[in-house]
């Protein structure tokens, strides 16, 4: 298979409390991969360390480019790793409520990779501004919102606020999206939609690893399943064998 993210051994401590104790994930690329756990099992940490916001104690995160170039970016500063096209959304949403839906993508798309100053000048102003909304438009098509371009985000469902963060981690140019909780306070059927729209971008050529919690909902459209508790891989697999696993069993419904 061929891994787009692997993380090795990691380690990350609290002063004395150990969040993550030697956590071994792979992620594939093209693949949806799904972590799973209680709260309080290391899940957003090791989102952290992946994304540079932690260093980890011990361990390493290895990135792998699309032409199969391994680095490794264990430590990197947040944004160096976000430049490298992996890009996250946070539990909580971290939108711009006065915005509108359009407004929000083109504010990442100011913030984008590969624009320096000295090109946004060398170039027509008025082309490139073209372009960022038409790849905006395509955007918003995908993840079914280019109908509320104009709505400002504090208008949106919760169901909507998860896809405008899909949208805008799209929109940096991701390679691999994370996402942590992508349905966390969502309405089932709204719920849904968000994995059927991230499944249709994953059919596109994206990457996804995604945290969550209501595994009801999230088993049926994930590749592989990493199950976390206290710090520590506890069962990997396809979604029926984690599922069906005794020790998953016992932290999700005491046995
Ligand atoms: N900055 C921090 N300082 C101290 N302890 C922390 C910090 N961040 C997380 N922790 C602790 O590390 C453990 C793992 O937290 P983490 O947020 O990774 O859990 P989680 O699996 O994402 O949980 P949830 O499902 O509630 O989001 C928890 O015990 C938490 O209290
Ligand atoms: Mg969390």
């Amino acid at each position: 298979m061929a891994s787009i993210l692997t993380t090795k051994d990691i380690v990350k401590q609290f002063g004395a409390f150990r969040a993550l104790d030697g956590v071994n994930v792979e992620v594939e690329r093209g693949k949806i991969t799904l972590i799973i756990g209680p709260n309080g099992s290391g899940k957003t940490t090791l989102v952290n360390v992946i994304t540079g916001v932690y260093k980890p104690e011990v361990g390493e995160v290895i990135y792998t480019r699309a032409d199969g170039k391994a680095i490794n970016i264990t430590g990197w500063p947040p944004h160096k790793i976000f430049e490298t096209g992996i890009v996250r959304t946070f539990q909580i949403p971290q939108v711009f409520q006065r915005l509108t839906v359009l407004e929000n993508l083109l504010a990442v798309a100011r913030g984008q990779r590969g624009e320096s100053v000295f090109s946004a000048i060398v170039k027509n102003w008025v082309k490139e501004e073209e372009e960022l909304v038409k790849k905006a438009f395509k955007i918003l098509k995908a993840v079914r919102l280019d109908g509320k371009w104009d709505t400002p985000a504090y208008l949106l469902s919760a169901g909507e606020m998860k896809l405008l963060e899909l949208a805008r981690a799209l929109m940096a140019g991701a390679d691999l999206v994370i996402l942590d909780e992508p349905i966390a306070g969502v309405p089932v059927d709204q719920a849904h939609e968000v994995f059927k729209i991230v499944k249709d971008i994953n059919q596109q050529g994206i990457t996804f690893l995604v945290i969550e919690h209501r595994i009801d909902i999230a088993f049926r459209y994930v590749d592989y399943v990493y199950a976390m508790a206290s710090g520590k891989v506890i069962a990997q697999g396809l979604p029926d064998q984690v599922a069906n696993d005794p020790k998953v069993r016992e932290v999700y419904i005491g046995g």
